[in-house]
């Protein structure tokens, strides 16, 4: 009945398609009608040959992006009188006639970017006449280019209130012929596109004082700039260079005329004539030069963005050198390549941090460079170089304080933001610990994936206000293990991404998170986590917020009940099969203790949806705990191993638990299965049958059982071992179980493809195989796969798939025995292997491998 309905249902849309295409074909009416809400109308992506002219005359704002408006014929605005704000972007306009905005006394905003116009075209030069209202106007990105001779732009002088305009950067006579001079109210303009590649001193001689921002983007090379071209710009307090394709010297010129002058932010990002090589582009490499710096070290400038600008070192007296230290209030150096502590740069930075004294936010991330400082002084300069090593150490121990091998570093004292992610230097070359002095206003710390010779010991001296630690990425034992960290102590936010917790909470147990007693918000993600000890959390009574994504939970730990607090947890992406009747009182519970908030985060686990589980489905669609799907859609596995989704399972709940219990029938098959093995492999062994036709014979009865389950296997046998036991591994294992047993084996070195995500491959090939071998040699446990490879194991052993996990044991002392195992003892087999190779172990592993499962 309701499949008539659904096919009854889609011919109607069938027609209705057809019904659409033909009136779209025909021009009459839209089927795709614009949105009015109040005084707005959208009519994005509506496929629009013209101005629509049904809608409310008082509309206000008019989005007409991405349609297919080629002109713009005269008044064709004329009905909306009221209109501010006007798009017309990416519409493939060509023309817009002159009285095309003819009545739109009222527009305020008005972006035409992205079109085809042919704006040289004479008739359109007093298109912009009637917009005497305009603040704002947008034509960059306009691909109609026409030849250099013909440039011209409609007439701009008419739009005495513009104060903000969009554009390219075609001709400098645009300024002169289309009276940028009158635009009196003009603030800010933006060069999204550089097509000149001179900026001579005469360039922006006619652009009007007014100017306080000048954005350039994605130039083309510019092969020359006299010193003088932003002269006439007196009053500039903006300026943005982003891909621009010029030396970085020469760009810096640009800086000539604001000397000893107030500027509040200056950008020079990806300023470097590599750029323009294309999308893979390398910069060149930049050694910044006293010389270079010399206009810029003697502005006022509040925020400094020197990002991406390819430079990989420094001269003495250059970057670190300012004349006006405390006019910084943010310094960005990111995506750079240049050390920042070796000879005369220590002393320099030092000096420089003592004079930042306004400075609030300091980034200098993804700094990759990686060398072995040699601390000698390559630098002769007067005052900051020291002409022996030995006069180098001892002033060096003076300025950075260096007591009992602890450096002791002062922050700027209202620093509040620092970032040092992705830093990748060596700095010194010894065991100096570094201890940050001074640091009570420090709020934000972000020093993901820092490498350091070593992670410096974040040793507070006083004591920490800090907020927001962001430590993805670094060892997790380094900081846990620590006694006392005001650092961690103090954080509300913690990011413990990727850091390898899962090991770390193993060595640790419960005092993995005694650091962090105050933290509201912890992302864990990322960690191979399986297991959390019981009362690990017992010292993080605020935690609100936890984010435990992409690690190997099969439940909800338990240990979690001790946090009152908390109202949500991600656990998306796990190996969540359920949720047992006692995490899900304890789940309803604490959203009550929450008033009534609690979100569980569950995409990305497959659930079971079997007669066992009925009641977790049930609960799940009748429980008040909100789920990060609304429609608590999530992939669940039938008893048969179809991928189906929990609201279909709960559609059809009765139908499909209906007959819960009455699969006596395959109890019986498996039954008769275990007394058939139970009774021939015996028999096998005491005569020493071949063990081919036992095998082929057994195989081919259980496909009589499997054939109902579906399940097609690739490998019989998936081999995990460490490098010390891959000779016997390669020499010995693997041809007896190919060569006599003929069954197909998966070992990683040969069947795991390279490339694409490992732990995937190690995934789908552990699913695809009826065994998994795991040969344990005292080199077994640092395997970087050892513990997913378990829990993969596990995963598969529980969900059914997999029919055996066969530990064998090589000389292997108990400590060297994963403790992973000992969790699902029950389920593995054990072989301890003899020490000479006899027949002994071979007939062990016959009867594990050919067993029935239990
Ligand atoms: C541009 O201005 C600079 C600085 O005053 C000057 O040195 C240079 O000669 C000028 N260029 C031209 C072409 O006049
Ligand atoms: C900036 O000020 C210094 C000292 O006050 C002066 O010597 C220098 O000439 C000034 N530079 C400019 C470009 O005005
Ligand atoms: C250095 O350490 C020693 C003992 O470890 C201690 O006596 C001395 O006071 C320390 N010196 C400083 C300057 O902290
Ligand atoms: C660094 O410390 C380790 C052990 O703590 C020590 O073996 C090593 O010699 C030290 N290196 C230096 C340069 O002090
Ligand atoms: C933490 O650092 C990582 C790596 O740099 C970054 O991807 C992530 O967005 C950061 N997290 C937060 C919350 O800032
Ligand atoms: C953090 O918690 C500890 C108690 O564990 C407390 O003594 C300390 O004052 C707290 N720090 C902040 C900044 O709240
Ligand atoms: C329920 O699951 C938790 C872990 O999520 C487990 O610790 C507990 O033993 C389970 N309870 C029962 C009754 O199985
Ligand atoms: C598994 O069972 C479901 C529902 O009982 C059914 O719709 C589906 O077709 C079955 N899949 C297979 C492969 O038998």
């Amino acid at each position: 009945m309701q499949i008539m309905q659904n096919e009854q249902s889609d011919r109607t849309m069938d027609i209705y398609m057809f019904i659409c295409i033909h009136i779209v074909f025909f021009n009459v009416i839209n089927c795709n009608p614009c949105e009015v809400k109040g005084t707005t109308a959208n009519c994005r992506d509506r496929g629009l040959t013209k101005v629509p002219d049904d809608l409310p005359i008082d509309i206000t704002t008019l989005n007409l992006i991405q349609n297919r408006i080629a002109v713009l014929p005269n008044y064709a605005f004329s009905r909306y009188k009221h209109l501010k704000e006007l798009q017309l972007d990416k519409t493939g306009l060509t023309l817009i006639q002159k009285d095309a905005f003819y009545g739109m006394k009222q527009l305020s905003n008005l972006s035409l970017s992205k079109n085809k116009m042919d704006l040289s075209n004479s008739s359109s030069a007093d298109i912009f006449k009637p917009l005497t209202s305009l603040l704002e106007l947008d034509i960059s990105e306009n691909d109609n280019i026409p030849e250099v001779a013909s440039i011209s732009y409609p007439f701009f002088g008419y739009m005495k209130q513009l104060s903000k305009l969009s554009m390219d950067l075609l001709s400098e006579r645009v300024f002169e012929q289309c009276g940028f001079g009158e635009l009196v109210n003009l603030k800010a303009i933006y060069f999204n596109r550089c097509y000149i590649d001179h900026l001579t001193n005469k360039t922006f001689l006619h652009l009007t004082s007014t100017l306080e921002e000048v954005h350039f983007y994605n130039s083309k090379h510019i092969t020359d700039i006299e010193s003088n071209t932003l002269r006439p710009l007196v009053n500039l307090k903006v300026l943005r260079l982003y891909k621009f394709c010029s030396r970085l010297d020469l760009a810096l010129k640009l800086l000539y005329p604001y000397e000893n002058k107030s500027i509040s932010m200056i950008e020079f990002t990806e300023v470097n004539p590599g750029i323009c090589d294309g999308p893979l582009h390398f910069p060149s490499a930049v050694i910044v030069t006293q010389e270079m710096f010399k206009h810029l070290q003697k502005i006022c400038i509040k925020e400094l963005i020197l990002m991406e600008d390819g430079i990989v070192d420094f001269e003495p007296k250059s970057i670190l050198w300012y004349e006006f230290p405390e006019c910084f209030e943010s310094i960005i150096l990111s995506k750079n390549r240049f050390p920042v502590a070796n000879g005369f740069k220590t002393a320099e930075l030092l000096m420089l941090t003592r004079k930042l004294v306004n400075l609030k936010y300091f980034d200098l991330s993804y700094n990759p460079l990686s060398y072995d400082n040699t601390e000698s002084c390559t630098f002769n300069v007067n005052d900051s170089c020291y002409t022996t090593n030995h006069e180098h150490a001892e002033k060096l121990n003076n300025d950075w304080n260096i007591r009992n091998r602890t450096i002791y570093i002062s922050l700027p004292p209202k620093l509040e933001k620092l970032r040092l992610s992705n830093f990748l230097q060596k700095i010194i070359n010894n065991n100096l610990t570094v201890s940050i002095q001074n640091s009570s206003n420090l709020k934000y710390l972000d020093l993901s994936y820092f490498l350091y010779n070593s992670i410096p010991d974040l040793m507070f001296l006083h004591h920490s206000n800090v907020v927001f630690v962001n430590l993805t990425g670094i060892d997790s034992r380094l900081f846990v293990s620590r006694k006392h960290q005001p650092l961690l102590e103090s954080a509300r936010t913690v990011i413990l991404k990727q850091t390898q917790l899962g090991r770390t909470i193993y060595k640790f147990g419960e005092s993995t998170f005694q650091a962090i007693p105050n933290v509201t918000t912890l992302d864990i993600s990322s960690n191979n986590i399986w297991y959390i000890p019981i009362k690990a959390f017992s010292a993080n009574k605020q935690l609100s917020e936890l984010i435990m994504t992409y690690n190997l939970f099969a439940e909800i730990p338990i240990s979690l009940m001790s946090l009152s607090k908390l109202v949500h947890l991600h656990m998306e992406y796990n190996m969540l099969q359920t949720i047992n009747q006692t995490m899900r009182t304890w789940l309803e519970n604490q959203r009550i203790r929450n008033n009534g908030n609690f979100v569980l985060g569950l995409t990305g686990n497959v659930f079971k949806c079997d007669c066992d589980n009925s009641d977790f489905i049930r609960w799940m669609f009748e429980t008040n705990v909100e789920f990060d799907n609304k429609k608590k859609k999530y992939k669940c596995r039938l008893k048969n191993r179809t991928i189906s989704t929990t609201v279909r399972v709960h559609n059809e709940f009765h139908q499909l638990f209906s007959n819960c219990g009455s699969q006596y029938w395959l109890l019986v098959g498996i039954v008769l299965l275990s007394v058939f093995t139970v009774l021939t492999i015996p028999v096998a062994i005491i005569i020493n049958f071949r063990w081919r036709i036992v095998y082929w014979i057994y195989r081919e009865f259980k496909t009589v059982v499997q054939k109902r389950l579906k399940q097609d296997f690739c490998y019989e046998v998936y081999i995990s071992y460490a490098r010390d036991s891959g000779n016997w591994v390669k020499d010995s294992l693997v041809p007896k179980i190919e060569n006599c047993w003929k069954m197909a084996v998966c070992v990683e070195d040969r069947d795991i493809l390279a490339g694409g995500s490992f732990a995937e491959a190690i995934a789908v090939s552990m699913e695809n195989s009826r065994n998994v071998i795991f040969v344990i040699s005292d080199g077994f446990k640092e395997r970087t796969w050892t513990s997913y490879e378990i829990e993969r194991a596990k995963y598969e052993k529980y969900t059914g798939h997999l029919h055996h996990i066969i530990i064998i044991t090589k000389q292997v002392s108990v400590d060297n025995i994963p403790t992973e195992f000992a969790r699902f003892w029950k389920d593995v087999m054990f072989i301890e292997w003899p020490e000479e190779d006899s027949d002994f172990g071979w007939d062990k592993l016959k009867i594990a491998l050919f067993q029935q499962d239990k």
